[in-house]
């Protein structure tokens, strides 16, 4: 498994498990938490979750897939800009915990930029450090003019990644939020790596899976993860898709399959407002 520096010095997987959409139907938590644990066995051991998920009912399908296993598994949840105020943001991680049935969350991120004032949240995610309750903060859906206003703040300089919609289809991020984070050692999280399966339809994609023999999803994350200071985090509900995401980390893009992906799917020439779902 490719590893990953947090600024910290802390490493970790790469590729890691999305959550998105589970919880959502009790007929499907059996399989999604066994997808889950799966994913951990195989080393993709970062859960990316979110309080806002199934309103809460994604966190408790993580929790219920690291029970016994918690110390292998690096948690990120998110709280939603509504809760994040000073006292808000305390108040969310300790529900977040509980249904996490953990005492700690290793990464929690602030969705995305809402009205409280991001030194207020700062300063919460700093108490909750303080306390043991977070061991890591950072964002999420923050452009390059709000990563400037976080790392003004003075523990900003501590933000953990910022986690933003980033896959073929989606590479706004390369023009200006990359260089930015990547002369900063902040790393990036990269989610709907698969644009939520609508990459997977792609022509062009199809095209370089056929010629390797491999799934269009394992090109989209094949050509995510060579990207330097990524972190990737496909949401799988299934056995099968969780192995299949995973096999990913074994497929080697040519220069030839670069050069159709960037013909299919060309980078940025100027600067794109941000992306998200
Ligand atoms: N910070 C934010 O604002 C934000 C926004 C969106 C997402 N996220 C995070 O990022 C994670 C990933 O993004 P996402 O869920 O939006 O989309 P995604 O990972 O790009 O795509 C998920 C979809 O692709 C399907 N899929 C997964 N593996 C597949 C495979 N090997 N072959 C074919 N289909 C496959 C899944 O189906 P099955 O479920 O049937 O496997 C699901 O429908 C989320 O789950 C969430 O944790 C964060």
């Amino acid at each position: 498994m490719p590893l990953i520096t947090l600024p910290s010095g802390e490493t970790v997987p790469a590729l890691g498990q999305g959550t998105w959409t589970m919880g959502d139907a009790a007929k499907r938590r059996k399989e999604e938490v066994t997808a889950l644990r799966l994913g951990m066995d195989l080393g993709m051991t970062l859960i990316d979750t979110a309080e806002m998920y199934a309103s809460g009912g994604a966190e408790e399908v993580v929790g219920e897939a690291v029970a016994g296993r918690r110390d292998e598994a690096f948690i990120v949840s998110k709280v939603m800009p509504g809760n994040a105020s000073r006292r808000g943001t305390v108040a969310a991680c300790e529900k977040s915990l509980k249904r996490l049935k953990t005492d700690r969350i290793d990464l929690y991120l602030l969705h995305w930029p809402g009205s409280s004032p991001i030194a207020e949240t700062v300063d919460a995610f700093t108490t909750l450090k303080r306390a043991g309750k977070i061991r890591h903060w950072g964002v999420s859906n923050f452009d390059v003019g709000e990563m400037e206003e976080v790392v003004e703040i003075p523990d900003g300089k501590d933000v953990a990644t910022n986690q933003v919609m980033y896959n073929l289809r989606r590479r706004g991020i390369e023009f200006d939020l990359i260089p930015w984070c990547e002369r900063r050692r902040i790393p990036i999280m990269a989610y709907s790596p698969l644009d939520q399966g609508k990459l997977l339809r792609s022509r062009e994609l199809e095209g370089v899976a056929a010629r390797h023999k491999i799934m269009p999803a394992q090109v989209a994350l094949a050509w995510l993860l060579l990207q330097e200071g990524v972190m990737v985090i496909p949401k799988a509900g299934s056995e099968a898709h969780v192995r299949e995401n995973h096999g990913a980390l074994a497929v080697r893009l040519d220069a030839r399959d670069l050069a159709e992906l960037d013909r299919a799917f060309p980078p940025p020439a100027k600067k794109k407002p941000l992306a998200s779902t």
